[in-house]
């Protein structure tokens, strides 16, 4: 066995200008005999070693270890004309199986909750079902998907399934692309698009069946659909709703939709094991190209797929592996990358779906699209990041950006289990064990992670009125809906009536707190939209500067080169200013003591409030000059006139609203000048209430920005 294990054993690369480091395995030879090759390889000397001893939880997939069966389709399907494979496939799906059950189910009851494990065929069979049962005579069937991606290649496989041409009887639309026509029966969409639809058909009278798919997510928008259709079938007694979640906890569901009956589809799921390494890895990227290789090398065929945030590490990792891949020895089968996300292209999102041709072995680099909402087959291999990119609410600026956060317990398991669908499979987690326990439980709601003042706009741009009646899954507190009412309204994005203002209706379009996109709305008027952009996202990072204990008084004269007279908001823009000038060079920022990594992060949260921002039709290029930065003051006073502060005689400061005694943090380069009025960003209490990130404003003003608002406490102040 010994000889046995040498030939196991990752073949050397001698001559080779592979891997200089490499990940090792430390696998647990001992406990499963017969996973020999996964015997423990000795690490060649002077490589970097990061060991990945087994870890326990990867074979519970949901909890739930199911038994494996044996594939029926596989080893018939060969030489079959396309449709006789696809119709084979197909019949091999447990929801085809259960084709019978299900549909009487939805036939019987107004609203079902289905729960399968990923790939068992929910989203491409059920529609189908549907269909063949009649249930489009009087309408269309709608499935949501939180992600394009997933809407368009569903779409793509489900018309080829039915023997049309995408667009015909099966089509999708997602923002800015709709392939469907009069003749369409089953139509795949965002669930953005459907809440769009409910603005001009209030009662979704189109539709027969709305499913709600991948469920489990809780995405703001499926939440809200959630409450929407629930409405409407109290009205509409012949909409069927369908719940599909991924994932076995959907009492939830249940509950939410007075008793509904859950079907749970039996899974096929194999056993998976998970590896870990000992140590913390320093760049998952680069532990993931190393990863990569390395079981390439030592492991039997089965696809990769790796889990990663975007379209940029994606494209990063594709480059480094096939420049790589030039390096493996002739023997060594070839690698085939394959990337999946949503900006790409269709007819190359459909290249992940195609086998691998013999002697290749795919590697398939995905976003977080191949955790539930696609599956492709052939997967052995799961590497996992750990990480994901979600949408997230930071309160300092109430900005909700995208933001990379380590994925829930729920979600590595879900990622685990898409290697475990043809046979057993492994799961490489590029993160320690102590961290995949520090992970949260679950993915928390989404409309619990963000703004409530946007949720509120949110619910008013989707025609709810009665946001504090709105029938919500998980319903936020009432006092807080009241203040985001409140709030809207001082903004003037809701009239007397509490209805959407026109402001209201281009607010809700923008993912900002409703302060800072009247800001921005505010910026087309005062021609500064340029700049108060910069602002906006400077504002949203937490670090700009730093001042390392031994070098205070260098990192304050390095400060002292960005100030402006009138404040940080003009601070902040003069640094990004200089940042871009020297095109982010790391060693400048070492020198001014900016973090580069702040504002690497604020161009890319800059970038995507630019894309927002334009898609309204305003043009992101206008700017103030230098001679007139006054305009970007007025315009964040029009959006901010709330937090004013103006001094009292000893020095201190008084909110113009409430009253209340604030002060000037140090950090401001206001400090020490101590200007008769302010503007602030925010409040933050230490040892006393601290306004941060201030501004000189001239008391009249606010007779400009907020006349009703504020007219006459701004006059008795200065008066
Ligand atoms: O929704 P669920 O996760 O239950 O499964 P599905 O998306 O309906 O996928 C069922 C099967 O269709 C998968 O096993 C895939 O192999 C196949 N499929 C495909 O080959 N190409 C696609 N574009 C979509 C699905
Ligand atoms: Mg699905």
């Amino acid at each position: 066995t010994a000889e046995k294990l040498e030939k196991l054993t990752r073949k050397k690369l001698n001559g080779h200008a592979l891997p200089d480091r490499e990940v090792a395995f430390k696998p647990a030879a001992a406990k499963t005999p017969e996973n020999g090759s996964r015997a423990a390889t000795k690490p060649a000397q002077g490589k970097k070693v990061v060991n990945f001893p087994e870890t326990p939880q990867g074979n519970q997939i949901n909890g739930v270890a199911t038994e494996p069966t044996t594939k029926k389709a596989a080893s018939k399907a060969l030489l079959r004309s396309k449709k006789e494979e696809l119709q084979a496939q197909r019949e091999a799906l447990p929801c085809y199986e259960a084709r019978d059950n299900i549909t009487a189910a939805i036939m019987a009851n107004q609203t079902t909750i289905i729960v399968g494990e990923t790939g068992s065929g929910k989203t491409t069979q059920i529609p189908q079902f549907l269909y063949e049962a009649g249930l489009t005579k009087n309408g269309i069937i709608a499935i949501t998907q939180p992600r394009r991606v997933a809407a368009i290649s569903i779409a793509k496989r489900v018309s080829e399934e039915m023997g049309t041409r995408l667009g015909d009887k099966v089509g999708y639309s997602i923002r800015f692309d709709d392939t469907t026509a009069p003749s369409t029966k089953i139509k795949y969409m965002t669930d953005g698009m459907l809440l769009r639809e409910l603005l001009s058909d209030t009662k979704l009278e189109k539709y027969s069946v709305i499913i709600l798919d991948e469920a489990h997510e809780r995405t703001l928008r499926t939440d809200i659909l959630f409450g929407m259709v629930k409405g409407i079938q109290k009205e509409r007694k012949d909409l069927k709703i369908i719940v599909m979640s991924a994932t076995l906890n959907a009492e939830r569901f249940s509950q939410y939709f007075d008793g509904a009956e859950i079907l749970y589809v039996a899974g096929r799921q194999f056993p998976v094991r998970a590896f870990a390494p000992g140590a913390q890895l320093e760049d998952y990227v680069d532990a993931a190209l190393v990863t990569t290789f390395q079981l390439h090398q030592e492991e039997p065929k089965g696809d990769f797929l790796v889990f990663l945030t975007g379209q940029e590490e994606i494209d990063n990792l594709q480059k480094l592996i096939e420049e790589q891949a030039r390096d493996l020895p002739p023997k060594c089968p070839k690698l085939l990358v394959c990337p999946i996300y949503a900006k790409l292209p269709t007819d190359q999102q459909t290249r992940v779906f195609n086998p691998a041709p013999p002697g290749t072995r795919k590697v398939i680099l995905a976003t977080n699209v191949a955790e539930t909402s696609i599956t492709i087959s052939g997967i052995r291999y799961v590497i996992d990041t750990g990480v994901s990119k979600v949408r997230s609410f930071n309160a300092k600026t109430g900005m909700e950006s995208l933001t990379v956060q380590p994925i829930s317990k729920a979600s590595a398991q879900q990622r685990s289990g898409r290697a475990g669908r043809e046979a057993p499979g492994f799961c490489y987690r590029l993160y320690t064990q102590a961290a995949y326990e520090g992970l949260s439980e679950e993915t928390e709601p989404e409309i619990m992670r963000c703004n409530l003042a946007s949720v509120v706009l949110m619910l008013k741009a989707s025609g709810v009125d009665d946001v504090l009646g709105f029938d919500y899954m998980d319903k936020p507190s009432r006092t807080s809906i009241v203040r985001a009412l409140e709030q809207l309204y001082a903004l003037g994005a809701l009239n007397d009536e509490g209805g959407l203002s026109e402001l209201g209706q281009q607010m809700a379009e923008l993912p900002l707190d409703p302060v800072y996109s009247k800001v921005l709305l505010q910026s087309v008027k005062y021609k500064c939209t340029k700049e108060v952009l910069t602002v906006i996202a400077m504002l949203s990072v937490d670090l700009i500067f730093f001042s390392p204990n031994d070098k205070r008084e260098q990192a304050g004269q390095a400060k002292k080169r960005f100030m402006n007279y009138d404040g940080d908001h003009l601070t902040l823009l003069n640094v990004f200013s200089s940042f871009q000038t020297v095109h982010g060079d790391a060693a400048w920022c070492a020198e001014n003591f900016i973090s580069a990594r702040s504002l690497k992060q604020v161009q890319d949260i800059r970038r995507q409030l630019v894309s927002f921002t334009s898609r309204q039709g305003i043009d992101t290029t206008v700017s103030c000059g230098t001679d007139n930065l006054e305009a970007v003051l007025k315009c964040f006073l029009s959006g901010c006139f709330q937090n004013v502060a103006m001094r009292t005689p000893d020095g201190s400061y008084k909110t113009l609203v409430g009253n209340q005694a604030v002060y000037i943090h140090p950090s401001s380069v206001l400090f020490l000048k101590k200007p008769d009025a302010v503007v602030y960003n925010e409040l933050m209490h230490t040892t006393k209430q601290y306004m941060r990130n201030i501004s000189i404003i001239q008391p009249q003003w606010l007779l400009d920005v907020a006349p009703q608002y504020y007219g006459r406490a701004a006059a008795r102040t200065t008066g």
